[in-house]
């Protein structure tokens, strides 16, 4: 294929990215963002195969094929729950490919600079491995956390920050090293010796973080494998890969801030492992009381007579895959003249945006669904408050114990309201492991069960 082609075919999948991205910031544009990013990739790769890439096009297909079965495998496979943790697998896939092509690129005979071009080939190497080594470990990590085979609660070792600034000085003074080494034909001691410190830092980076800090982790590990495609790129000398590893690594560096704000934390912060500590978690733990149950008759005479109902979903309600039956509730409700609508906490779930998709499926119309900032004020005119498997989201210790492992949090003050039905299957905690008081207040009834069966019977008597 002439290069002319190539670098249109480039130029045009850049602009797809580009239309892909804005599409996915709104649910009612996400579909056609979702076309533009597979129309662009299709482009990108077809341009890559027959762009003169590589003489050796066995190895390229077969590489190819098994890549393309293993994904679409994976995605058959894979339940809406585990959406998450196939997200931080993927994107520990980016960080070692960007290692492995650093090494590749480092010890390619071929690959040859001179004076100050080596010195910045070295710089993108070093830093390619860097980048994809941190990426590659801190996924793995985030799998097992949010699949549950890594407990979720921080690792607080006692010198961690001194830890972490140990290692971030051997990295800078093995830079160094690996420059000067480079230019005298070695170097890949050093290299080696780093990746091994990244990848370590890379795993103590995920496992001092506490559960409920765990979105801007996972938001941030996005925006990693963006530059760990990037550096790939440059490495590469490819510059479809640099435009959209940059596109990855800014939309995720935002996102990441996005979330910090939403939990009211610190960027740094959470990076350097500074919140939930076992401490707090144990305190807030300590709380019991009584609580008021309610079953599925008294819960729908209550609704049947409520003018405003808000419903709050989290968590459970994608275990138990109630969004349909929700569907059906919410139709019943509004066909009795009952106002209803939904508040959406901006890290219900397990990764960004998780309620709205499972909302989205469900044909629940969009102008009745609120982000928490438009709706909080709201809850001193809601006759019920349903909360369907949501826990952390609405755990009033956010605000009023500081040392709660989520204190700070802004949450869904569903207390406010006049009634609150908690659907929930047992008094378990949520993700960040804390008791929740809500449970415990007057204005709350715990219906207790799967969301989906509980949701049905309600509606049975409704
Ligand atoms: P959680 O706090 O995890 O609470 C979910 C609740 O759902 C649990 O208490 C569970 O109680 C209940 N549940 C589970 N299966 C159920 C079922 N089949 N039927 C009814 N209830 C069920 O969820 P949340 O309130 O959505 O908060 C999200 C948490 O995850 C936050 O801490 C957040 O920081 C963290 N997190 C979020 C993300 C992103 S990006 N959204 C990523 C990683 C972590 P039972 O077991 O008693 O039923």
């Amino acid at each position: 294929m002439p290069a002319g082609i190539v670098t249109v075919s480039y130029i045009g999948a850049s602009i797809l990215f580009i239309l892909a991205l804005g599409g996915l910031s709104h649910p009612e544009t996400a579909r056609r963002g979702n076309v533009y990013g597979i129309v662009g990739m299709s482009i990108a790769l077809l341009a890559t195969l027959f762009g003169g890439v590589t003489a050796n096009y066995g190895l390229l297909i077969g590489g190819l094929v098994i890549g393309a079965l293993i994904g679409l495998l994976l995605a058959r496979r894979v339940q809406m729950t585990q959406m998450p943790e196939l997200v931080a697998i993927l994107h520990s896939l980016v960080g070692l490919a960007a290692m492995l092509v650093g090494f590749a690129n480092f010890m390619d005979p071929n690959v040859q600079f001179t004076g100050v071009e080596h010195t910045i080939h070295d710089i993108e190497v070093y830093l390619g491995i860097l980048i994809g080594a941190v990426t590659f470990s801190g996924s793995v990590i985030a799998f097992g956390k949010l699949s549950g085979k890594v407990t979720s609660k921080p690792l607080a070792l006692p010198a961690r920050h001194w830890l972490n600034l140990g290692l971030l000085l051997a990295t800078i003074w093995l830079a160094v090293e690996f420059v000067e080494q480079s230019a005298a034909g070695g170097g890949l001691t050093p290299l080696i010796v780093m990746s091994a410190i990244a990848l370590l830092f890379g795993v103590h980076m995920v496992m001092a973080i506490g559960g409920a800090d765990m979105p801007v982790v996972i938001s941030m590990l996005n925006s990693y494998s963006g530059w760990a495609a990037a550096a790939t790129g440059f490495m590469l000398s490819n510059d479809l890969l640099i435009v959209t590893g940059a596109l990855v690594g800014s939309s995720g560096a935002i996102l990441s801030y996005i979330m910090c704000r939403a939990m009211n934390r610190r960027f740094l912060a959470v990076i350097a492992g500074g919140f939930g500590t076992a401490t707090g978690a144990v305190a807030a733990a300590a709380e019991d009381g009584e609580i008021d149950q309610i079953e599925a008759p008294e819960a729908a005479r209550l609704l049947a007579g409520a003018k405003e109902v808000m419903i709050v979903p989290g968590y459970g309600m994608a275990v138990a895959q109630a969004q349909h039956t929700v569907y059906e509730l919410t139709k019943q409700l509004k066909d009795k003249g009952v106002n209803v609508r939904f508040g959406i906490h901006p890290v219900a779930g397990r990764m960004p945006g998780h309620m709205n998709v499972l909302l989205a499926e469900a044909n629940l119309p969009y102008d009745i669904v609120f982000e928490m900032d438009e709706i909080n004020d709201d809850f001193a005119d809601i006759d019920v408050s349903i909360v369907i498997g949501a826990n952390d989201i609405v755990n009033p210790s956010a605000q009023e114990e500081p040392d709660s492992p989520i204190a700070g949090m802004p949450v869904l003050e569903v207390w406010k309201g006049k009634t609150t039905f908690v659907l929930k299957r047992s008094m378990a905690t949520g993700y960040a492991g804390v008791q929740n008081p809500l449970f415990f207040k007057d204005n709350t009834r715990m219906l207790f069960g799967d969301a989906r069966e509980s949701l049905s019977e309600v509606l049975r008597y409704l």
